[in-house]
């Protein structure tokens, strides 16, 4: 096989989405150990922001700081170059995470065993599901009380709408719990809650649950309790099937304890075993497979730099197909240039390097002076635009004012700027010029009102403004959408595309919208 061939099939590019304090930053770390990417526990820093001090804006900078640095974890294991693609947890940072997840290619879903599935965990499965993404679920913190495994796998099936198959099965819970019972290898694993530093784990061969021995291992009532639990889950749930699995059809689960290191290995060694490489991603033009000769990539994600007297930023690059090589000329396709970089840069953990070349499935940090902006496409030379990183209709509206008539200049270009790096989405409304700020969550306000005073020495004072949705429109008949736009002039804007947008007082007028003019398509994505 050829250098390129083998490099991209030992690629697993991954995310893991869990609501915030299921333990998605602990398991993270313990990954990172296991592959040797960091040394030590506490390395890994959460990028959650405290609920506490949500107004502390050195705690949005802290936050910023973390997500450029765990943005892209990657480690070699067992011979597959794995890359962890940080997803934030943080609802307000909601569409930071919906677009991570169009860089992936599976995705582990954490669940903290006491609190069951929860708000976020749903929001984002729907996307995965919507994707089509491969997802393993691993069922945290088995070391505390919680749901009885059976209700969790029911309300991962109903909340979730994932139909599931437990691979590994867990020996009681909170203080009586002994270990997991691994379906697919036939073997107990048994805990040790001071193993926290992960020495390997006492297994035991179990292809026969009815010897006696395990009775003696973990007592009667356990071993009966297991016996019993598991000729249940061959009646109830499907054997695991890897097909089944990459379509999205059935996501097995596994049951551990991260903070313990327990559980992750096993969870770690079947994630290398099943997990996706590198998948075919669509293009408008067509889909393009990993292996293609040619480079292509998308830029998914954008990064301010922390130093505000450089006003460059990173560009988070997912290699879709090929090679990438450093200081070679590529087509930035939106502006029909070529571009070249002299410093790309891989991230591994807990350092970044600059890197010669990059496979698809890797992600490349481009440092950048302003030219790219989230879903813009690299090729060696092509024509193509990849499909699929949405904004998503906002639910929190401001109009923006310059506070400041000397800096007009710099508000627009930092409001410009950080639109790109999909901060928020800035609106035009046609009636009156009105610049109107839609973001998905509240703290978005705070975080860009921050940042242009910070980094572009302008001020921006918000007023309230009542708006339920702001919604793309489109007609297949563009004069009913030009009539459209002429009836409903007081509640038009442009995007900064110039894409029409609806922007509907309340669901009342919403609704009216929508019964009156059956010609137009109201959309919740600017994916249509
Ligand atoms: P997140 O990134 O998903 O938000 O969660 P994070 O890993 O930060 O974990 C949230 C809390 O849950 C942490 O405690 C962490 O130690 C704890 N935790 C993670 N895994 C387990 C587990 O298997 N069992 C138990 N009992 N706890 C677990 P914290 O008190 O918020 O922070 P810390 O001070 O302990 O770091």
């Amino acid at each position: 096989m050829s250098t390129q061939k083998t490099e991209i099939a030992r690629r697993r590019t991954f995310g893991i989405v869990a609501h915030p304090d299921a333990g998605k930053t602990t398991l993270t770390e313990k990954l990172l150990l296991f592959g040797g990417a960091i040394q030590v526990a506490g390395a890994v820093k959460s990028n959650k922001i405290k609920k506490s001090t949500t107004s502390d804006f050195m705690e949005i900078e802290r936050q910023r700081g973390i997500s450029v640095a765990t943005s892209v974890m990657a480690f070699d294991y067992d011979d597959k170059k794995i890359n962890i693609l940080d997803t934030p947890g943080h609802k307000d940072f909601a569409e930071d995470t919906y677009r991570t997840l169009t860089a992936v290619d599976s995705v582990i879903v954490v669940i903290d065993v006491a609190k069951g599935v929860e708000e976020q965990t749903e929001k984002l499965v729907e996307v995965c599901r919507m994707r089509k993404t491969p997802i393993i679920v691993f069922v945290n913190k088995m070391d505390r009380p919680g749901k009885e495994s059976f209700d969790l796998l029911d309300e991962i099936e109903q909340k979730l709408q994932l139909p599931c198959t437990p691979l590994s099965w867990p020996v009681g819970m909170g203080d009586r719990f002994q270990g997991v019972y691994n379906i697919f290898e036939q073997r107990l694993v048994l805990f040790r809650p001071d193993n926290k530093q992960g020495r390997p784990e006492e297994t035991i061969e179990f292809t026969d649950l009815e010897d006696p021995d395990l009775d003696k291992l973990i007592g009667k009532a356990a071993a009966a309790e297991l016996r019993a639990e598991t000729t249940m889950i061959k009646e109830i749930y499907p054997d695991f099937d890897r097909n089944d699995y990459l379509q999205q059809v059935i996501s097995p689960v596994f049951f551990g304890s991260a903070v313990n290191n327990f559980g992750v290995k096993e969870l770690l060694d079947c994630f290398v075993r099943i997990a996706p490489e590198p998948r075919p991603r669509a293009a408008e033009e067509r889909a393009v497979q990993p292996n293609e000769d040619n480079f292509s990539g998308f830029v998914f994600k954008i990064h301010a730099n922390m130093d505000p007297r450089h006003r460059d930023r990173i560009a988070f690059l997912r290699i879709c197909s090929g090679t990438f090589e450093r200081n070679t000329n590529y087509l930035h396709v939106r502006q029909n240039r070529k571009m070249k970089f002299a410093n790309p840069t891989s991230f591994m953990a807990d350092r970044k390097e600059v890197i010669d070349e990059a496979y698809a499935g890797d992600v490349v940090g481009l440092y950048d002076s302003g030219n790219f902006k989230i879903g813009d496409t690299l090729t060696a030379g092509e024509e193509l635009h990849f499909k699929g990183i949405p904004s998503f209709s906002p639910e929190q509206f401001r109009r923006v004012y310059n506070g400041d008539p000397l800096k007009s200049k710099q508000l627009a270009k930092g409001l410009d700027q950080l639109m790109d790096e999909g901060v928020a989405q800035l609106f035009t409304r046609e009636v009156d010029n009105a610049q109107i700020i839609g973001t998905v969550g509240a703290l978005q306000f705070d975080v860009i009102q921050y940042r242009l005073e910070h980094e572009y020495g302008a001020t921006v004072q918000y007023e309230g403004i009542s708006l339920h949705k702001a919604l793309w429109v489109t007609a297949k008949d563009p004069a009913a959408l030009q009539a459209f736009r002429e009836r409903r002039r007081q509640h038009i804007a442009q995007d900064k595309e110039g894409r029409l947008v609806y922007l509907a007082d309340s669901a009342w007028t919403l609704q009216m919208a929508k019964d009156n003019h059956p010609e137009i398509e109201f959309h919740a994505t600017s994916e249509f």
